[in-house]
């Protein structure tokens, strides 16, 4: 066990005068931490803030999002990138309300059989909406428990440790204090062990190399944006948003105007995920624009 029970009493004392109040935290209905959870999986929390409230305005249940066109749930995305994730979550809400009564269900095999539901978010969904004591294993956490372990762990490892902490009966206030721990305290860049509740069970305590580099599910960060395809992919999905863009003019809108070559082959990745359709006349949309 990576945390005694008495440090672990501290850290949920800990997260109890820390305890960041996040919307999505004042809710228990599945579908909204499901879409907060989406969300959260690659956007910054201040970004998160204002999409999460305006797409639940937009669809409050799975029902209203499967009843929508996709492109509907791509528009309400706007400002969050990875747009993917949108069409996923639309998917998503056709699977729910096909077999899951329209919201996600109380299972995890069963939510992690959803479009774009992840080890990490399907914990999230049980944890945070059923309250039930599973770690929740996102970069953060990975970073956190490979830390107190003192060595790299492998993805099963670091589940099953995160698992193995939970303190019975609070898997709800466990994991948000964990999630305020390692976004306030052990932070990537800079811990700061001297004001860490749980440092005397921690192997590493910021001394030599760091156990969290190379762990499983540990990100070094994301990768540059600036001039990257994501970058391109974001301004032709932006461009699409305001309506339909002839093919000839992908170049200019993904920014690229000498490349067109790269903005075919960006476009073409568009269609591969279902954000985009592109006609006989060479003309793109978002899906079912029209409809
Ligand atoms: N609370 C619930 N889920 C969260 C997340 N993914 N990040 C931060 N706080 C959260």
């Amino acid at each position: 066990m990576v945390l005694a029970a008495e440090q672990r009493a501290a850290l949920l004392a800990w997260g109890e005068r820390h305890r960041r109040d996040l919307l999505w935290r004042r809710t228990r209905d599945p579908w909204a931490i499901l879409v907060s959870e989406v969300m959260l999986q690659q956007t910054q929390i201040a970004r998160v803030i204002p999409r999460y409230t305006a797409f639940l305005q937009e669809f409050p249940t799975a029902f209203d999002c499967a009843a929508a066109p996709v492109a509907e749930a791509i528009r309400a995305w706007d400002g969050l990138g990875y747009n993917r994730r949108a069409v996923h979550l639309h998917r998503c809400a056709q699977v729910l309300v096909e077999r899951h009564g329209g919201s996600p269900p109380h299972d995890l095999p069963a939510l992690l059989k959803l479009p774009g539901v992840g080890p990490y978010t399907a914990r999230a969904v049980l944890a945070f909406a059923f309250e039930d004591d599973v770690g929740v294993v996102d970069t953060n956490v990975g970073r956190v428990l490979a830390r107190w372990s003192g060595r790299r762990l492998g993805a099963a490892e670091a589940q099953a440790t995160a698992d193995a902490i939970v303190p019975p009966g609070a898997g709800w206030l466990w994991n948000q204090a964990l999630f305020d721990f390692a976004a306030g305290v052990c932070t990537r860049r800079r811990p700061r062990c001297a004001q860490c509740p749980v440092r005397p069970s921690c192997r590493w305590q910021g001394q030599g190399h760091d156990p969290a580099e190379g762990s499983a599910g540990v990100s070094g960060g994301q990768s540059r944006f600036e001039g990257s395809d994501r970058q391109g992919r974001g301004r032709l999905v932006a461009a699409l948003r305001r309506g339909p863009l002839p093919r000839s003019e992908a170049a200019a809108a993904a920014g690229w105007p000498e490349d067109p070559a790269r903005a075919a082959r960006v476009l073409a990745g568009l269609e591969d995920d279902g954000m985009v359709v592109v006609d006989d006349e060479g003309t793109a949309t978002l899906p079912d624009a029209g409809r």
